[in-house]
């Protein structure tokens, strides 16, 4: 059993991984388009592992007797009139959004006093941090980037993302 107040957060929650997902394929759409392969193989699989998140939020509201909600799916932007540096920062952007709305619901789960849900809410903390120090490193990788011939290094480099 679960709260109805739990249930409907994470029911948020699952809406929240899958426009991850779709933001994230939207940037890779947009790398794609202007030949940065290896950009948007990364930004690909970073779409399927947020389907993977939301996926796991949808099993887990079977196993406590509750059930998924899926909601519509907000429209994605596919084309940045941007530096792939700033792309990069909007993802970070969007990676603490979600690590906030994560903490959220462990907050809410401490409140009710749902401890399996905090147990299970523990990955996605884990998960959060590694996501955004993913993030970061890219960042990293640009300060050291003089001009075309290093995006290029870079772009290569991302795509040996699996
Ligand atoms: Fe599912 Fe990137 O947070």
């Amino acid at each position: 059993m679960i709260s109805k107040k739990l249930e409907d957060a994470l029911n948020e929650q699952i809406n929240k991984e899958f426009y991850s997902a779709y933001l994230y394929l939207g940037m890779a759409a947009h790398f794609e388009s202007e030949g940065l392969k290896g950009f948007a193989k990364w930004m690909r699989v970073q779409a399927l592992e947020e389907q993977g998140h939301a996926m796991r939020i949808y099993d887990y509201l079977f196993s406590v007797d509750a059930k998924p909600v899926l909601k519509p799916i907000e429209e994605a932007p596919v084309h940045y009139a941007k530096h792939p540096v700033e792309v990069i920062q909007d993802v970070l952007k969007h990676e603490q959004f979600v690590t906030a709305s994560i903490n959220s619901l462990y907050e809410l789960a401490l409140a009710e006093k749902d401890y399996k849900t905090q147990v299970f809410l523990q990955w996605f903390i884990n998960e959060q941090v590694e996501e955004e120090e993913n993030d970061r490193n890219i960042l990293d990788a640009f300060k050291h980037i003089n001009g075309n011939a290093g995006l290029l290094i870079l772009d290569k480099e991302l795509g040996k993302r699996e």
